[in-house]
């Protein structure tokens, strides 16, 4: 089975002090919760003071973006070498990213090979509209974004896919666990076995979109699901440690 993963996307919340209050909170309730890789991915100014409060324990650390370049003219951009030895981690794709700061397919393909030439694990984010739900073409929005963002790339070291649906993201109307099963069991998994063959059945598969304690045992129920990417239930220690508690009851 792939590595179970639960990563905490804190987005654009918490000033450095209130991230490293965070990142102490879940630390400290780590070792309560085996199994299950822990993720923090807060903003980049507070990388430093999270990977400081989480050092000596199991706990990781990401970056919710990345430039593909390694330095020059691109203000107010990171780059890989800027997050090695910060983070482990870095979500890239997301969709907060494609739909407001024109993140497109073509700069997710060269990011995550960056990501995985500086020896960082890229969490690459899929989802679909609710238009594009509506409209039947889910599957293939979905299997076009593996496809595009994972082209001319043979390499699967480090990665993760999390599915999350747009519709699902911070408005607490989660996919239901069959609808997620369909799409990460269906379109994600067929597309990275085309792609990878064999290699594709050890790449972690997350569900994201309002994902909380009381819901995540029931994705993690399902074989096609190793964990999730979580939004507002990371915000808080102890609801982060619920969610990664339930997806390692629900896989025990
Ligand atoms: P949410 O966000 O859990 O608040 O829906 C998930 C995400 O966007 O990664």
């Amino acid at each position: 089975m792939p590595d179970l993963i639960v990563a905490g996307n804190w987005k654009m919340n918490t000033t450095v002090a209130e991230a490293a209050v965070l990142a102490a909170g879940v630390r400290d309730g780590a070792a309560a919760v085996s199994g299950v890789e822990l993720v923090l991915c807060p903003p980049f100014i507070s990388l430093a003071a999270v990977s400081e409060a989480v050092k000596g324990s199991a706990v990781k650390v990401g970056a919710q973006n990345m430039h593909f370049q390694e330095s020059g003219a691109y203000t107010g951009e990171v780059s890989p070498g800027m997050l090695q030895g910060l983070c482990d981690y870095v979500i890239l794709g997301h969709s907060e990213r494609r739909q407001m700061f024109a993140e497109t397919d073509e700069s997710v393909n060269s990011k995550i090979k960056a990501a995985q030439a500086a020896g960082l694990k890229p969490i690459l984010c899929v989802g679909e509209t609710l238009q594009e739900r509506e409209a039947g073409k889910a599957s293939d929005v979905i299997s076009g974004q593996i496809r595009a963002g994972l082209e001319g790339n043979g390499n699967t070291t480090g990665l993760v896919v999390a599915y999350e649906p747009i519709w699902a993201i911070g408005t607490g109307q989660s996919a239901t666990p069959e609808t997620a099963v369909e799409i990460m069991g269906g379109a994600i998994l067929e597309t990275l076995r085309s792609l990878h063959g064999a290699a594709a059945d050890g790449i972690s598969l997350l569900y994201g979109g309002s994902m909380n304690a009381g819901n995540a045992g029931e994705y993690a129920a399902q074989a096609c699901i190793h964990g999730g990417l979580v939004g507002g239930a990371a915000l808080q220690a102890d609801s982060f440690l619920q969610v990664a508690a339930a997806v390692a009851a629900a896989k025990a």
